[in-house]
């Protein structure tokens, strides 16, 4: 099923990047672009990184694994919508 229709990314390959250690929305876009056009995918890669898609989340810890450093910057579509489900929309 896919996750990311913008570029055909699916379940499996956003489970994929998480065992190989992309923790959070912004590193499954590193890894995959998924979250970096629209955004309407974010929630729901958020969703799968929370069911356990990522062990190093579950082995470090939530704070730890969103502490982790990344290798690119965040694309705007994913740092919007990331602000937008923590409430801090910009006004
Ligand atoms: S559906 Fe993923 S960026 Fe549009």
């Amino acid at each position: 099923m896919y996750v990311c229709s913008c570029f055909g990314i699916t379940e499996k390959q956003v489970r994929e990047h998480a065992e190989a250690g992309a923790c959070t929305p912004r590193q499954i876009a590193s890894a995959s672009k998924a979250g970096t056009d629209c955004g309407s995918c974010v929630r729901s890669i958020q969703s799968i990184l929370g069911r356990g898609g990522c062990p190093r989340r579950e082995l470090l810890g939530t704070a730890a694994a969103d502490a982790m450093p990344t290798t690119t910057v965040a694309e705007p579509a994913v740092v919007r919508a990331v602000a937008t489900s923590a409430g801090l929309e910009a006004a």
